[in-house]
């Protein structure tokens, strides 16, 4: 595959930038994006809700893009040892709401995404607008803003506030996520 074409300049211009400092960083950017497609083949394989599958189905198609881009910034030997895991954990993310509900399912992704969107939001905050860490910036601000997208569209979809079970389940889901990133950054 010709990264050149598929991915853009601003993407290797990115790679160039990082450096050591970043690779835990990229590392936990780049198991949450493998867990972010995991979450969505999980949904789909739970769910025969037609909203909630084309929902997936989008979403899906969008963090695949992210997975492809954070994939050319880390080489394979420094991605997180524990990607089998984050695969598990990501398809149950996805896949044990599904069985629920769609309104389950929405408020997973809402709770994912806002906190996604603060991680990115962290990362974007340390890096300056110029040079080869601005394209790493400008990269992450494309990702964040997917991501703030889904969150969005996930709240909208999710309607009426959640009852006990399903805050019960997000704030899990939330902290979960928080771990994942401490345990990627350095494993
Ligand atoms: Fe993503
Ligand atoms: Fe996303």
């Amino acid at each position: 595959m010709n990264l050149s074409i598929t991915l853009g300049p601003e993407v290797l211009a990115a790679a160039t930038a990082i450096d050591p400092s970043l690779r835990g960083d990229i590392r936990s950017d780049h198991a949450g994006e493998m867990g972010a497609v995991m979450i969505y083949r999980g949904v789909l394989a739970g769910s025969r809700d037609p909203s909630v599958r084309s929902f997936a189905l989008a979403h899906l198609a969008t963090e695949q893009r992210h997975l492809t881009i954070v994939e050319a910034l880390l080489p394979r030997e420094q991605r997180s040892l524990l990607l089998p895991l984050w695969r598990i954990a990501g398809w149950l993310t996805g896949f044990l709401p599904a069985i629920v509900s769609a309104r389950a399912v929405f408020a997973t992704i809402e709770a994912v995404e806002t906190f996604v969107d603060r991680h990115y939001e962290d990362q974007i905050r340390k890096l300056p607008a110029s040079g080869a860490a601005g394209s790493l910036r400008g990269v992450l601000l494309t990702c964040q803003a997917d991501e703030v997208h889904h969150r969005d569209e996930a709240r909208a979809l999710r309607g009426a506030p959640c009852g006990l079970a399903l805050r019960l389940w997000t704030s899990l889901v939330a902290a979960g996520s928080a771990a994942a990133v401490v345990a990627a950054k350095r494993l």
